[in-house]
């Protein structure tokens, strides 16, 4: 790192709590990797924002910023080069009523059948009949294209594999699509085949449970003037020049997550190509070529803040090769060297948390997979 690097005041503390599930019910609707808890863009858009103003995230995820900005009357943008993400945001954000979604589910034929072809991987997750089911719904979905069928398509996503009786797959893990040989050997170790669970009232549960919280009419009304893209973060065509008050986001952390293998159930079921994208994906196990994307990323912040406007970049700390490495002073040093001298660094607030759930189950104790801390780093615009 340069020597020149500005010394950046560092705040240590627990800024919102480490309780599970307790913000809107929306944003736990689905699992996503690596995604933030929503305290953490409340944290920050009640404390830099009022209402009517902007927020954006250039690297959306499954669209907690966006989300939480709408719930809290802001507008939002919302940006990531996974389809995806994108499809996930744009539909959390415009939720539907319970009575839509009954409505959607009563026209559709159970007993049907479709001439579709399917991965035979997939009879390693699902029973024959519940697989036509999904087969009969991916169709009727495609075919509807409502915003109650988007949101039905999101309820299905979310009980596309998981642990207990009220997904449609065998056991298997809520958080990402387990590879097909993986699958394989967890069904041999658990003596497990998957028995047929009906799709229609698992949505209804989810459906119940996801919209509990209420406030539809309120996240649609603000998400109708929100912007979603699908570009690399450095080049957010779409975005005008300073039209955003505050950006809360997280890119990803070098290679630690692979965002196509852990989603491929979701792609089968939305009919996404991860070849359509594979290659624009910021995923790297080289530290110089991670610092320089991010240089130009903040030249890209630096573009569409409006004066004044701040800027937060979650980033943890990862094992490099043997060493541990704070990727918040990586995007520092990255701001330097691109000679961004619109963006000024203010602090690093750094969250006490415990490891999550995923990192206990993969007993992830030494930080070489997961991250211990989380380090927002806050950026201001001159
Ligand atoms: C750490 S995750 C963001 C999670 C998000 N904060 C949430 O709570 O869901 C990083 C995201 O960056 C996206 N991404 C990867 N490469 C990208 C690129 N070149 N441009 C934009 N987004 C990219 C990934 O698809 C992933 O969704």
């Amino acid at each position: 790192m340069p020597a020149t690097l500005p010394v950046i005041p560092r705040r240590e503390g627990e800024y919102w709590t480490a309780r599970q599930r307790q913000m809107h019910s929306l944003h736990y609707v689905v699992s996503y990797r690596a995604a933030f808890k929503p305290e953490l863009p409340d944290y920050f858009i009640r404390k830099f924002t009022k209402a009517g103003q902007v927020v954006g995230d250039p690297f959306c995820g499954r669209g907690t910023t966006v989300l939480q900005a709408n719930i809290l009357g802001r507008y939002a943008y919302a940006n990531d080069i996974n389809p995806f993400a994108v499809w996930l945001t744009r539909t959390k954000t415009n939720p539907v009523p319970l009575s839509e979604v009954c409505a959607f589910l009563a026209t559709i034929d159970w007993e049907g059948s479709v001439a579709e072809k399917y991965p035979p991987e997939l009879l390693l997750f699902y029973h024959p009949k519940t697989l036509q089911e999904l087969l009969i719904l991916k169709k009727r979905i495609r075919e509807t294209k409502s915003p109650a069928a988007c949101f039905v398509a999101l309820l299905a996503v979310s009980r596309l594999h998981g642990h207990s009786p009220g997904f449609f797959s065998v056991y298997t893990m809520p958080q990402f699509s387990v590879p097909p040989k993986a699958q394989y050997r967890i069904n041999r170790k658990r003596r497990q085949v998957p028995e047929y669970r009906p799709v229609a009232p698992r949505l209804l549960a989810k459906a119940k449970a996801a919209l509990q919280d209420n406030l539809v009419a309120g996240i649609r009304r603000m998400s109708t003037h929100n912007c979603y893209t699908r570009r690399d973060a450095r080049a957010l065509r779409e975005w005008q020049n300073e039209c955003i008050d505050l950006i809360v986001t997280s890119p990803p952390f070098l290679n630690k997550v692979d965002y196509i293998t852990n989603n491929w159930l979701e792609h089968w079921f939305l009919d996404i190509d991860p070849e359509t994208f594979r290659s624009e994906m910021l995923q790297t196990n080289s530290l110089k070529e991670w610092q320089d994307y991010m240089g130009s990323f903040l030249q890209e912040v630096a573009r569409v803040l409006k004066p004044g406007g701040i800027c937060v970049i979650e980033a943890g700390d990862v094992l490099y090769r043997t060493q541990k490495i704070n990727l918040d002073e990586i995007i520092a040093a990255a701001l330097a060297a691109a000679g961004c001298r619109v963006l000024r660094p203010v602090e690093v607030l750094v969250q006490r948390q415990n490891f999550s759930k995923i990192a206990h189950c993969f007993a992830v104790t030494n930080n070489s997979k997961g991250t211990n801390t989380q380090r927002m780093l806050v950026l201001q615009k001159k």
